[in-house]
């Protein structure tokens, strides 16, 4: 008995000898099960994006200038009607996709047929599966990144907050983690605040190239239909169709790639981050106490306080960049056009958005409730820390830079009473300990969170008018 998993339940699927029945024909059972793989499970996510893409096809499709017409106006409200039906069924959990439907495509086209008839057998003219699950795709990658946008943006706060707090704080500035010059945890922390700031660069770069709508490519030749293209695009809040049909299919895999370019970046970063923390707040360094709240302990070992999360983080990011390679390596040889490998990126990208942004997420709880010890970092100064601000202060006074270079290596011993507070108040130059710009840290924070409700808005408002109801109240 071959099994299907819909919503992690399990449900038995009826074997022939000549095929299990399908709306696309009798395929052997196992075979079936092969190819629909984890699609009943992971469909489920582009379900509500699924409904929305159908909506604009049908709406386009009813004023498609043919006689005789493929749908009436009528028509078209009822299918769309019906998807609204479809949703609330996704959004109470009550929608499944069996084995047999194979994927959601097909699993939303049976609740059609079974809702409106006949009817319900007309919405797929002039489309195929392959623009369907591009369009899809793009739909839930846009609204991931513009969620991961905003958590990234909280981060940022959080470490723009801790670094105002603590920006008199002066810290050792490391080298091959040698001690090496005056730093500040001001400096440190709004340094991870700037990087993830600019790892929205790719994000928006990855949010660009889903912003395309790919229907009307049908199964990437097009159709011999004057489908409005530019038509279904405005419908979904696309800045634009793909124009080139054939390059429309070849986008898909390239989509998830950029996104998960984009998850590995800011995994990256975070990782980086992480390592410092736990390197940082080991007893031996004791700069940073992380909350006992946010630490595990040890079955055996009762004083343990662990950085799991920390941890995690630094290894998930490995596991993120490996999905951005598993997807590339599945593009490299793929001939142009669809094929069934596509599918196989579905659950990479997926589980990329997913573990950034729950790292993302737990990054911010670190940050609000990280403790800083002043006087543990104060104590990290050793002599040396100084001795390239002392060659300095020689050449201020007329001395070669090479010539005080020596002199300062030849007489480290006269490096003791340097003030690690004076050190980092000296440099006042532009992003230097004392010439931090927090102003421009909240002002970037700002733009991030403007961009994300301003593309909220124009997909909500272009939603909502597709369906005839708040699309929020049916997601
Ligand atoms: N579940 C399929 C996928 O993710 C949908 C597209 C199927 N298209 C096809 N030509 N078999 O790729």
């Amino acid at each position: 008995m071959a099994v299907s998993h819909a919503r992690g339940r399990t449900q038995k699927v009826k074997r022939t000898a000549d095929g299990q029945k399908t709306i696309v024909g009798k395929i052997h059972p196992d075979v079936l099960a092969f190819t629909v793989g984890k699609d009943p499970v992971l469909d489920l996510e582009l379900a509500v994006w699924d409904c929305l893409g159908t909506a604009a096809h049908v709406t386009m499709l009813s004023r498609m200038r043919v006689k005789p017409a493929v749908l009436g106006t009528d028509e078209r409200n009822r299918v769309v009607a019906a998807l609204v039906g479809v949703m609330r069924e996704v959004k109470d959990g009550r929608f499944t996709i069996t084995d047999a439907d194979q994927d959601v495509h097909l699993a939303v086209e049976r609740r059609l047929t079974e809702r409106l008839g006949e009817l319900g057998r007309k919405v797929h003219t002039g489309r195929s599966r392959n623009d369907q699950v591009a369009v899809d795709i793009r739909l839930h990658v846009r609204d991931q990144l513009l969620g991961m946008a905003g958590e990234v943006a909280a981060l940022a706060e959080g470490l723009v907050r801790l670094g105002r707090r603590h920006v008199k704080v002066p810290m050792v500035g490391r080298t091959h983690l040698q001690p090496a010059m005056p730093s500040s945890v001001g400096l440190w922390a709004t340094a991870y605040a700037e990087t993830l700031l600019d790892d929205l660069l790719l994000l928006e770069a990855a949010y660009t190239y889903n912003d395309r709508c790919p229907l009307g490519s049908a199964a990437g030749y097009g159709v011999p239909l004057p489908v409005d293209r530019g038509l279904t695009a405005r419908l979904l809040g696309f800045s634009s169709p793909h124009h080139n049909v054939f390059h429309a299919s070849n986008a898909r895999g390239k989509n998830e790639a950029m996104t998960l370019a984009a998850c590995g970046q800011i995994m990256l970063s975070l990782s980086r981050l992480a390592e410092d923390v736990i390197l940082f707040s080991m007893p031996e360094f004791g700069y940073f106490v992380l909350p006992p709240e946010l630490c595990t302990g040890s079955s055996i070992m009762p004083q343990k306080y662990n950085p799991d999360v920390l941890e995690l983080i630094r290894a998930k990011a490995a596991t993120v960049l490996g999905y951005g390679t598993a997807v590339n390596t599945i593009l490299k040889a793929l001939p142009g056009g669809y094929n069934r490998d596509l599918q196989e990126t579905k659950e990479l990208y997926m589980e990329g958005l997913r573990v950034t942004r729950a790292s993302l997420r737990i990054m911010t709880l670190m940050a609000g409730a990280l403790a800083v010890r002043p006087g543990r970092l104060r104590a990290g100064f050793t002599p040396g820390v100084f001795a390239t601000d002392r060659a300095l202060g020689l050449v201020a006074g007329g001395m070669p830079f090479r010539d005080a270079y020596h002199y300062v290596r030849t007489h480290l011993d006269e490096l003791e009473a340097a003030d690690p507070d004076q050190a980092i108040a000296l440099k006042t130059h532009e992003g230097g300990t004392a010439g931090l710009d927090f102003d421009g840290y909240r002002a970037r924070v700002g733009d991030v969170r403007r961009w994300v409700r301003g593309r909220r808005a124009r997909s909500q408002k272009a939603f909502s008018a597709l369906l005839g109801v708040a699309f929020d109240a049916v997601r």
